[in-house]
């Protein structure tokens, strides 16, 4: 091979690796939606909601209930309808579920990750009603 065809060759499988990388199935954290999930709301979703309410989440009632990567294309009153949801079990404090908490005391949400859920919640609901 001559230095010419097989710097190619690298360029070639440079770039389908990175093609087969951007394809991968397994996402570990949310879709990119910056203008619906802020980066610090993101970040605590990713880390205490996301593993669940995901298409790669094991519980299918968990799917059924909330998917966080279709929230925002959803209809204007079904988002405003979740919105409400999320902020319910965040008042009640049940999410994640206690028995999940209790096996993984990591995933435990703290009071000013709840608030910040709450407020960004509420505030998301009262932009999509004005
Ligand atoms: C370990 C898995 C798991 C994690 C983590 C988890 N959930 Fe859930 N979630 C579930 C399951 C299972 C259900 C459906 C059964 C139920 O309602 O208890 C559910 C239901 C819900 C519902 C629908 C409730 C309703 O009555 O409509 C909302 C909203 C929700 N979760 C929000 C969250 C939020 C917010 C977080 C992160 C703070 C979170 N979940 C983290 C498993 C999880």
């Amino acid at each position: 091979m001559t230095m010419k065809t097989s710097s190619f060759v690298v360029v070639v499988l440079v770039i389908a690796g990175f093609l087969l990388v951007q394809s991968s199935p397994v996402r570990k954290d949310m879709q990119n939606n910056a203008s619906f999930f802020p980066a610090d709301v993101k970040k605590v979703i990713d880390n205490k909601c996301y593993g669940c309410h995901s298409a790669q989440g094991k519980s299918p009632v968990a799917k059924g209930a909330l998917l966080w990567d279709s929230l925002p294309n959803l209809k204007k009153s079904r988002i405003v309808a979740k919105l409400d949801n999320i902020v319910r079990v965040l008042q009640k404090n049940i999410m994640p579920p206690a028995g999940v908490v209790k096996k993984n005391p990591e995933m435990k949400l703290l009071p000013e990750e709840s608030k910040l859920l709450q407020s960004w919640a509420v505030s998301k609901a009262d932009s999509l009603l004005r």
